[in-house]
């Protein structure tokens, strides 16, 4: 047989005493009825899944593996009909059991799971094809279905950031990206027909004002919360929106009622597991062609540096340092 399963692997875990990052020798999973076994080829550091790893609690450390998503080759398929047509497939996956993430050489997940991915894409692109690319389609989704004409969108110089710019701007919806320092504003300054806001800057809360009533923005995007969502509510125009998706400031957002019920401003949260489940099988599949699309035709994820599994610690620091410099990507065997 070529290139035979091991019976162990290499994955990464969480030292439950000081929060850091390791890796170890475990046993392969073995797919059961409706899974699959992917050897991982690349998988990136995401925001949710720092937040997921911060989360996790002392007892769940044993077993729990992080990644929330990836990209590898179906290796292994359990009974039934889906996992058998991905054998041997090179497939975009996510995770769904806390003792599987993609931050391991393999991972077993259901088929369902799993998005199959043209030549055309490299393996590091294909591995972002999920999180972010799918979420900017969902705010587009939203944004339409409620006619709104201009957004707001925080943490813009990131990856999702700069998709949502792009997808918007292919649709007609202008967008107010912020970000939080200057080197944020030159990184959004070279993409065509946006506005960018530094939020740190004195002038903010009179340019933020001034654009939104100017268009019309009645929708906000927010993955900062905290203190920016605090000075922000009473700028926004009457019957505005604010989606939060996010919680980079790890801050919390503190309002007085009438901030909101006096002008019938309204504050939702947004979580992609939820959006696809709402949408069902047949929605998410032609939503991840368009993701697809989105990432092989229209905005690349720009990628920082590829580390080894065992250089874990060292890629997630990295990857804090700066994170509108690109994603910080996972790979085994480097
Ligand atoms: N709810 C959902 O289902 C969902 C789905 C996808 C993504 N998300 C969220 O979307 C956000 C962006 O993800 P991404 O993949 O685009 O991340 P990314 O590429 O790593 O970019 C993160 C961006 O946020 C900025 N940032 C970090 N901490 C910040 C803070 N405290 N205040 C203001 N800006 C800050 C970074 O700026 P610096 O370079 O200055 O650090 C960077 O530009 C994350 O919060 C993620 O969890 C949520």
């Amino acid at each position: 047989m070529k290139n035979p399963v091991p019976s162990q692997m290499t994955a990464v875990f969480v030292n439950a005493e000081n929060g850091k990052l390791f890796t170890k020798k475990v046993d392969v999973p073995v797919p059961r009825k409706g899974e699959v076994l992917i050897k991982m080829l690349a998988a990136p550091v995401n925001p949710s899944d720092l937040a997921k790893i911060r989360e996790v609690t002392a007892d769940e450390t044993v077993s729990f593996i992080p990644g929330i998503e990836g990209c590898g080759t179906v290796v292994a398929a359990g009974a039934g009909i889906l996992p058998r047509i991905f054998m041997g497939r090179r497939v975009a996956c996510s995770s769904k059991y806390m003792n599987s993430g993609t931050w391991a050489e393999y991972m077993v997940t259901p088929a369902g799971s799993c998005f199959p991915i043209g030549k055309s894409i490299s393996d590091e692109q294909a591995s972002m094809t999920i999180v972010n690319p799918m979420t900017a389609l969902a705010f587009l989704d939203f944004a339409r279905k409620n006619h709104h004409k201009a957004v707001v969108n925080t943490a813009a110089a990131g990856a999702l950031g700069k998709m949502v710019a792009a997808l918007f701007a292919k649709h007609k919806i202008k967008v107010l990206n912020i970000v939080r320092n200057d080197e944020g504003v030159k990184a959004i300054g070279k993409q065509k027909n946006n506005t960018v806001l530094n939020s740190t800057a004195p002038e903010f809360p009179e340019k933020f004002k001034e654009w939104c009533e100017k268009n019309n923005a009645t929708l906000m995007l927010d993955a900062v919360g905290g203190e920016l969502v605090n000075r922000v509510i009473t700028l926004l125009p009457a019957r505005s929106t604010i989606m939060l998706y996010g919680n980079l400031s790890q801050v919390k957002i503190e309002f007085l009622p009438t901030q909101l019920l006096r002008e019938n401003k309204k504050i939702v949260g947004f979580f992609l597991g939820h959006w696809i489940h709402e949408n069902g099988l047949m929605k998410t599949v032609f939503n991840l062609i368009k993701a697809n699309s989105l990432l092989k035709n229209e905005v690349e994820t720009p990628v920082q540096a590829v580390f080894n599994l065992e250089n874990i610690q060292q890629a997630v620091d990295l990857y804090e340092k700066n994170m509108s410099r690109g994603k910080v990507l996972l790979k085994s065997g480097l």
